[in-house]
């Protein structure tokens, strides 16, 4: 009798379920990543746009010290690197992704940005990726600029 054995369905009914999902995430992160210096970087065309193109813009630029970037995943934790001569911000509405921030995090939706800052505060707000991954609607989207338009200073920069 030929019996066929398939070790990874054995495995997931075998191992505890937070394991299966550490072990998938895993094995996720390192096929969509590139390894820069000591980082795992996401491994997509748009991602190198930012990290070549669109943060050394900013980080050589004296005028934009202000900086605020929406959303934290593993991918953004370089981030703080990048921007360690900046006063950099985070703001993520997963409690969890805190570790992914800066130091300068906000636990809140960006929808609530103008209760923590001032108007006219920032430079530069990067708004990236948000779109579909939990600003949804036409409301929160227009919620949401007008949040970066107030507290954006007057020539700062949204991306
Ligand atoms: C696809 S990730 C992109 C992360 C980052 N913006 C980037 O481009 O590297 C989207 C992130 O936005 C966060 N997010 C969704 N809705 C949010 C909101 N209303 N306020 C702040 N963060 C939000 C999600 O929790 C998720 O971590």
């Amino acid at each position: 009798m030929l019996l066929a054995v398939q070790p990874k369905k054995i495995l997931k009914t075998v191992l505890p379920k937070y394991l299966v999902y550490n072990i998938q995430s895993l094995l996720y992160k390192i096929s969509n990543s590139h390894v820069k210096g000591f980082n795992l970087h996401l491994n997509t065309p748009d991602r190198h746009v930012l990290e070549e193109i669109i943060i050394p813009y900013f980080i050589h630029r004296k005028e934009f010290y202000k900086i605020l970037f929406v959303g934290c995943d593993w991918f953004t934790k370089p981030y703080n690197g990048y921007f360690k001569n900046k006063e950099y911000w985070t703001i993520e509405i997963d409690e969890s992704r805190k570790k992914y921030g800066s130091p300068r995090h906000i636990v809140d939706s960006f929808l609530n940005l103008s209760n923590y800052f001032d108007n006219n505060y920032f430079d530069v707000i990067v708004y990236n990726g948000v779109f579909g991954w939990g600003i949804n609607n036409r409301e929160d989207t227009e919620t949401s600029f007008q949040q970066c338009f107030q507290c954006l200073r007057s020539g700062g920069i949204l991306v």
